[in-house]
């Protein structure tokens, strides 16, 4: 007990002696009249737009296997991809699969990047919207402005089978809600990379961690993608997984096999930053009372996550 004191006491006494060592450096803290120059906050890079908006393209139903609406002219988005653009502090505009062209195109012009999200529906309409809106992306980066596009889980199915132009281009595979690691390749952490932004730590760990949380049932080998010119000469691969690699979310509770730790959510943070950052990049500067219009504000999340299975908030949206 008495040594333990002892150490405490030590213990203190060198932090007094940092203290006041530290003192005869000109370490003072500054009131505002003393600050030395008007105003000490980082200038705005002109550049760069600072009010990123990003469009989420609806999916086929109600997200909550029918417990909401049946209704067939009824699509959502999962509150959490809504979150995870906010975490990086972007707004979120929805963008209708199934409403008129011109509306989805007026609202593509108001974005500053797009998330096409994950789901099971691979035909029809849906597929159509996911083309049109992908060839629109296309064309904003081949004239010359940036737009990022995050196309996940489905959404990177879809655009693989656009880009292929080879709808046997997917592999079957067998994962499910499962956490895994990531396996990194050299390109991951080249420049503009995604993962070339992320904390040299959590780079680490993501390769031997399971942070990701991986639920797919289709996936693109990387043989698949070597072998095809037009995915090759498209895509760089950053990561492969075991399986296909899908977004683990810091957002969704209902699969106990989500990760939640801090690491993970880290994660999640990191690849919503790696998207925002890009999107105030875009040259987009919409006018503001079209973005008050058709923010996602203007619609209220439904709770469904108490059935104990999928999402656990989804936006509705019909379209009559
Ligand atoms: C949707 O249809 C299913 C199957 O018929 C039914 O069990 C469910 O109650 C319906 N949902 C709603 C909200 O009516």
């Amino acid at each position: 007990m008495a040594k333990a004191n002892y150490l405490c006491l030590s213990l203190l006494i060198l932090l007094l002696l940092k203290c006041s060592h530290s003192h005869s450096h000109p370490f003072n803290i500054l009131l505002p009249s003393d600050s030395l120059s008007s105003s000490s906050c980082p200038t705005h890079n002109p550049n760069l737009y600072y009010r990123p908006l990003i469009g989420i393209l609806t999916h086929p139903g109600d997200g909550a296997s029918g417990r909401l609406t049946n209704a067939t002219d009824v699509s959502y988005i999962a509150a959490s991809y809504v979150k995870f653009v906010e975490s990086a502090g972007a707004r979120v505009i929805p963008l209708l699969y199934n409403e008129p062209q011109d509306t989805l195109l007026k609202k593509l012009d108001m974005v500053n990047g797009v998330i096409f999200t994950g789901g099971w529906s691979k035909k029809g309409l849906y597929y159509d919207t996911v083309q049109t809106v992908y060839k629109k992306v296309l064309e904003k980066n081949d004239g010359g402005d940036y737009f990022p596009l995050y196309a996940i889980s489905l959404g990177f199915e879809l655009i693989s089978i656009i880009i292929s132009e080879d709808s046997n281009i997917l592999d079957d595979f067998t994962s499910s809600k499962q956490p895994i690691n990531l396996y990194l390749t050299q390109n991951a952490i080249s420049d503009g990379a995604m993962f070339q932004r992320f904390p040299p730590d959590l780079l680490k760990k993501v390769t031997t961690d399971c942070l990701v949380l991986q639920n797919n049932r289709y996936g693109l080998s990387p043989e698949g993608l070597l072998n095809n010119e037009k995915l090759s000469s498209f895509f760089e691969i950053l990561t492969t997984s075991k399986d296909a690699n899908n977004k683990k979310n810091a957002f969704e509770w209902g699969t106990k096999n989500v990760p939640h730790t801090e690491d993970a959510v880290r994660l999640t943070q990191s690849a919503a930053n790696f998207l925002v950052s890009e999107a105030r990049k875009s040259s987009t500067r919409p006018d503001s009372q079209d973005v008050l219009d058709n923010l996602i504000y203007n619609y209220i999340p439904t709770y469904c996550g108490k059935a104990g299975k999928g999402y656990d908030q989804v936006y509705l949206f019909t379209q009559s």
